[in-house]
């Protein structure tokens, strides 16, 4: 019997990819500091369990398929305490932020459609898309200015007659790079003059640093019709297990195809929406201690890469990510190097190379991406193993 031509054309995580050698590793005694994976060591707050707990339910029936209505309230009051405007009826919950994104591409594409997505970009795009036949189209963006996007001349001439979408992730994973609002203002405007969708994920929203903030498209009052803001708990609330995430819409027309779509798979699970809206009745400040203990991580990862000869990494302004260009001939070949080969004083790091997170074939190939999700002792620690390793490998260049 033969799988689909389909399924087997999709792509396997190219991080994961690196899971053995990892395995191997720990099995041989060697302490391997994760910096390859964005899971999140915040603890869930405490509300998420406590609310589950008191849930007294006789029969746990199927939910709504749009959700449950009281957290579909505590997000529209989330949007509101930020000053978007979006009303119960324009939220439909989802299977984590990934089921939206798979919906959000549906729902603006047809077979053989395209997006537009500044690249690198998160490699789950691609599975997200693959399935519709939904084609992404790369705005290449670079490490040296920080990722900024081209201009919107540039942009432009990406725009076919198949363009029917532009999706970006504000703050980026996997670049950490917040936009302007200059930059948001310009995808709007171009959205709106090419008729085009804006899929707008913003799951690292509150992950912005040096006093800033991420601009919403949310707040882009005179685009709503065609903005899916993409939502979810998993870094908001270091509640990645929930799979709870959302869709929001102003458009009646995108809300009742994403109806369509929660009715094919009946509902999300009770249990997790009941936790989930705890989360998000907490009161904003709740942000402000978890924002600190990520920015003091981001420094001391960011200030540990820029002593190391031949490194080059900007500092990004937001989610717990950074894209550092190494002096390596390749960084796959470096991080498996790293796993099977490297240690220093029992210890060794796992990164995550970015060439599978660029479209274009040859972009990336000396970056890694690293997230900053470890304790401040441990990050220091992986950044001496690192520039230890940089120094050793045999495949060093310049
Ligand atoms: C940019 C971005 N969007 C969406 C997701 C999906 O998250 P989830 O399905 O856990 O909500 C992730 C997860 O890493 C992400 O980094």
């Amino acid at each position: 019997m033969n799988v689909s031509k389909r399924s087997e054309a999709m792509q396997a995580s190219p991080i994961r990819k690196l899971v053995p050698f990892a395995n191997e590793a720990k099995k041989r005694g060697v302490k391997i500091y994760h910096l390859n994976i964005g899971q999140p060591d915040i603890e869930t707050p405490k509300v998420f369990m406590e609310a589950v707990r008191k849930a007294d339910i006789q029969v746990l029936a199927y939910a709504d398929s749009n959700g449950w209505e009281p957290l579909r309230r505590s997000i529209s009051n989330y949007y509101k305490r930020m000053g978007l405007p979006y009303e119960v009826e324009d939220i439909i919950i989802t299977n984590g932020g990934s089921e939206a994104l798979q919906w959000a591409f549906l729902i603006s594409c047809d077979a053989g459609d395209e997006i537009l997505v500044p690249e690198p970009f998160y490699t789950n795009y691609r599975g997200f898309a693959a399935p519709y036949d939904v084609v992404l189209r790369p705005i290449t963006t670079h490490p040296e200015n920080g990722f900024a996007l081209p201009s919107r001349e540039v942009l432009e001439t990406l725009i076919t007659e198949r363009t029917r979408g532009i999706a970006l992730s504000n703050p980026g994973n996997p670049t950490g790079a917040v936009y302007s609002a200059e930059e948001i203002r310009m995808i709007a405007d171009i959205a709106r003059d090419h008729q085009l969708f804006i899929i707008a994920d913003e799951v690292y929203r509150e992950f912005c640093y040096d006093g800033k903030q991420a601009t919403s498209f949310g707040s882009m009052t005179d685009i709503l019709d065609r903005v899916m803001i993409i939502d979810s708990v998993s870094k908001r609330f270091s509640a990645c297990g929930a799979r709870i995430g959302s869709l929001t819409c102003k458009n009646r027309d995108v809300m009742s195809a994403a109806l369509k779509l929660g009715q094919a798979r009946l509902c999300v699970p009770t249990i997790e929406m009941i936790g989930a809206k705890a989360l998000y009745d907490l009161e904003p400040d709740y942000f402000t201690p978890i924002r600190e203990r990520y920015e003091a991580r981001r420094n001391i990862m960011i200030d540990a890469l820029q002593k190391m000869d031949g490194v080059l990494c900007e500092r990004p302004g937001g989610a717990f990510y950074a894209i550092a260009k190494l002096p390596v001939d390749n960084a796959e070949k470096f991080a498996i190097w790293l796993l099977t080969e490297f240690q220093l004083d029992g210890k060794s790091v796992m990164v995550a190379p970015v060439e599978n997170f660029y479209q274009t074939p040859g972009m990336g190939v000396d970056e890694v991406r690293l997230a900053y999700v470890l304790n401040t002792e441990d990050l220091a620690e992986a950044m001496r193993v690192l520039a230890t390793a940089l120094q050793a490998y045999p495949g060093r260049v310049g």
